[in-house]
């Protein structure tokens, strides 16, 4: 009787939803929602039958009022439609004397966004455990998306809009609960067909698959879309004619392609070069004899200090883990990284124990292989055999968490379960060194011979508050006549030899050096000259000062390479590698700012240098309105404005082919630079939510933070909202830039307690010692 079932057939809730109503309330706020509920029970209904009997099957009527009860009344809202499925099988799993093992759930939501008919969730969960289960299979669909469009080849289907009904289903296997943002996808699909004038119904039915897939392209597990799109009027004596087609991201390989993670460790010789080598030699497989084959690293992780798992007495570990496109099946990609792994020079030596490098493929896809002939009881050694996912990545933190700062949203293909849930879920031993964060630093110029550079040095991060080390200080020495700061003080050879030395008997952790200033209405300077202020002081300033992290202050990339040739090792770029006309993205930018990201990604790659990205709009010299960040009525609109603003050019300069690696990036929220005086002020004020892990965006854009998790610099020294804030005082007191040391002290109080990673100062003793004082507070 294996196809027994049992039913019920739209059951209405009544629900708090906040988002997903046909006219959501104001942010926040919930509204009743009406839902249709189904449920099929597979059930073997026979002993009920030849008994007669209620006892031998399952309660309906104990069904409907658990699910009655559980949600008609509550007053606690529910968040989306995806948390109210996963509410019910809650209930429905959680009831012991229920018993049921498998539920087919059907999720109505009748008055469903402005755009289309309505929407439904299907899911088919099973019970795993006692009160756990799992979701194996969902279908999110839209029914009656109506637009109106030019679509057909007679003349006169060319001159009118007419009617298109589309139905949208977006299927997941093996997948957990998986989130649609209904509203904005059905938005986005309305808008994009009336905007269309196709000849087929076919070639429309295509792009509104690929259209669905892109506002799904940031959820790693690919489903398969199938779009029903009918013309009702164009055929006078049938109903209507009809097209159906499914696609997956495969099938639209130039836009998606497979995910496939590596996890990458060494602890041997300079770690941190090794690394540098083997992502380079795994860029370039062609020399390594894998003839017409590719692999771009596409995003990378941050790069984390790690004790020693398993043999511990050994040095630690540097860990971190990359994304890659590539045309190389698994087997073949398994073999390139055994062959980088030997010209690195892995010494084979004690299982899990010291090693120049260590490249493992942790996902290829939703692809699961095994290639090992008979089972062992040892996951650690694979000796050349390849099992993916990678057996143990699950109790793996050094693998996680680096897999986490990429794509937490990639369910595992076994476990089901996503990155960010492996992680979270990790228990680690209450004993063992937490990972660190590091950014290591270069050897600039490069020793002669190397194409990858050594390293000099590298800085360990604090991963929570009072951890040690905390913020550290950046002293800013200016070469320029006109600098708002420090007039013409510097510009000589031993004046800046003296400040470079006193920066750094004050405790400053990197000097960073800039020739042309960036301050509202500053003159113009060409490349030359430029050049030629800033490097006779840094080539002095490295001769004196080998081990002094230096940053060069510019957004040229000739100034900045002849900067790096120099002896400086970090690029501070206050346009975000854009160009000065770059805002809001690179939309007023155009060509010119793609060739600025060009050139300084080229750049920073060859060098393998950390790179500070300022949020800003552009050139502070032309007239534009800072006010404006309209960003939906955000509380905090110009930290949302950040988020999103440098959001994208960090997105733009870390992920894809020729991407700097991620741990080299470090971020500043431009304070000064393109706001009012409130808006300064709100974001130093929460500067840390500027890197917070929260959603930022609206509609099928809303996203992860792309700021998430990276280093802050905050650099408010002198600037002229300290001024203003002075001169609004009662004492109305005006002030010089050199005049604003106090209020200086007070902003970078705040930026050590909101836990920024630098603070760049001017009055560097004394801003040391604000420093000092405020890490030992915080
Ligand atoms: C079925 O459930 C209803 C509602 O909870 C309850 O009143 C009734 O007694 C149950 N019947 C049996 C046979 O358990
Ligand atoms: C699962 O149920 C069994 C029997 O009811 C019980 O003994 C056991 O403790 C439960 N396990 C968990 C993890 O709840
Ligand atoms: C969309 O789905 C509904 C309900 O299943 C159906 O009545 C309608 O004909 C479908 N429309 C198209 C264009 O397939």
């Amino acid at each position: 009787m294996g196809g027994d079932k049992i039913r019920v057939n739209d059951l209405l809730l009544t629900v708090p939803l906040v988002g997903g109503a046909v006219w959501p309330k104001t942010k926040g706020q919930a509204a009743l929602q009406p839902f249709l509920v189904s449920l099929v029970v597979p059930f073997d209904v026979s002993a009920a039958a030849a008994t007669d009997d209620l006892r031998h099957t399952i309660n309906y009527s104990l069904l409907c009022s658990l699910l009655r009860q559980a949600f008609n009344d509550q007053t606690q809202p529910l968040g989306s439609l995806e948390d109210l499925v996963s509410g019910i099988f809650d209930a429905l799993f959680g009831r012991e004397d229920l018993a049921l093992n498998e539920v087919h759930l059907k999720l109505v939501q009748p008055r469903a966004p402005l755009n289309c008919k309505s929407v439904r969730i299907e899911a088919n969960a099973k019970r795993v455990s006692n009160s756990t289960w799992i979701v194996e299979e969902m279908r999110h669909c839209c029914e009656d998306i109506q637009c109106l469009t030019i679509v057909g080849v007679n003349d006169c289907e060319r001159e009118e809009r007419q009617v298109v009904r589309i139905n949208v289903s977006i299927e997941w296997k093996q997948c957990g609960i998986q989130r649609v943002d209904f509203r904005g996808l059905t938005r986005r699909l309305h808008e994009k067909v009336g905007q269309s004038s196709f000849q087929m119904l076919e070639a429309l039915a295509s792009y509104v698959s690929e259209e669905t897939l892109r506002c799904l392209v940031d959820i790693p597990h690919s489903p398969v879309v199938t779009v029903r799109a009918a013309k009702p009027v164009a055929i006078v004596f049938a109903e209507s004619s009809e097209i159906e087609i499914s696609r997956t991201h495969a099938d639209f390989p130039r836009i998606f392609s497979t995910p496939v993670a590596l996890a990458i460790g060494s602890n041997l010789g300079d770690r941190f070069y090794n690394i540098e080598l083997a992502l380079r030699l795994l860029e370039d497989p062609q020399s390594l004899d894998f003839k017409d084959s590719f692999v771009n690293v596409v995003d990378t992780s941050f790069m984390y200090e790690t004790a020693p798992m398993y043999v511990t007495n050994q040095p630690s570990f540097i860990n971190c883990a990359c994304m890659v496109e590539t045309n190389l099946a698994p087997i073949e990609l398994l073999k390139l990284l055994k062959k980088i792994e030997q010209l690195v020079g892995r010494v084979p030596s004690i299982r899990n124990g010291p090693r120049a490098i260590d490249l493992d493929l942790i996902l290829y896809g939703d692809q699961t292989i095994d290639t090992r002939t008979e089972p062992r009881k040892e996951l650690d050694d694979l000796e050349g055999q390849l099992v993916v996912p990678h057996p143990r990545m699950f109790e793996r933190e050094f693998v996680l968490r680096p897999l986490n700062d990429m794509v937490p949203d990639l369910v595992h293909p076994i476990l089901y379960r996503r990155i960010s849930d492996l992680l979270a879920t990790l228990v680690t031993p209450p004993d063992s060194t937490p990972m660190q964060k590091v950014i290591p630093f270069p050897q600039c110029p490069p020793p002669a011979g190397r194409s990858v550079p050594s390293t000099l040095t590298h800085w360990t991060l604090r991963c929570s508050p009072g951890d040690k080390p905390g913020t550290r200080v950046m002293a800013t020495l200016n070469t320029t006549p006109d600098s708002f700061s420090d007039g013409s003080t510097h510009n000589t050879l031993p004046a800046a030899l003296e400040y470079a030395q006193s920066a750094v008997s004050a405790g400053a952790a990197i000097l960073d050096v800039g020739g042309y200033s960036t301050r509202p209405g500053a003159a113009f300077v060409s490349p030359e000259e430029e050049m030629s202020r800033v490097v006779p002081s840094i080539s002095a300033i490295r001769a004196s000062h080998p081990q002094l992290p230096m940053s060069i202050d510019t957004f040229r990339p000739s100034v900045a390479r002849v900067a790096l040739a120099a002896g400086a090792n970090c690029i501070n770029d206050v346009y975000a590698f854009t160009g000065p006309n770059s805002f809001p993205v690179k939309a007023a930018g155009g060509a010119e700012s793609d060739r600025y990201l060009v050139e300084m990604k080229a750049l920073a790659r060859e060098f393998a240098v950390p790179i500070i990205l300022m949020h800003s709009r552009g050139d502070a010299g032309t007239n534009k309105d800072y006010s404006v960040y309209d960003y939906s009525g955000q509380q905090n609109a110009v930290v949302e404005g950040v988020r999103v603003e440098l959001g994208a050019k960090v997105n733009s300069i870390v992920k894809g082919k020729g991407g700097v690696r991620r741990w080299l990036v470090i971020v500043d929220p431009g304070v000064g630079f393109s706001k009012t005086l409130e808006g300064n002020l709100q974001v130093l004020r929460s500067a840390a939510s500027v890197t917070a892990d929260v959603p930022v965006g609206q509609g099928p854009l809303r996203a992860r933070n792309p700021l998430a998790g990276f280093p802050q610099l905050i650099g408010a020294s002198r600037k002229s909202f300290l001024g203003a804030i002075l001169e609004h005082t009662d004492s109305g007191r005006k002030t010089a830039p050199k005049e604003r040391s106090w209020a200086t002290a007070a902003a970078v109080a705040c930026a050590v307690q909101q836990g920024a990673l630098l603070v760049r100062v001017h009055d560097t003793q004394e801003m040391a010692d604000v420093v000092n004082v405020a890490n030992a507070l915080w």
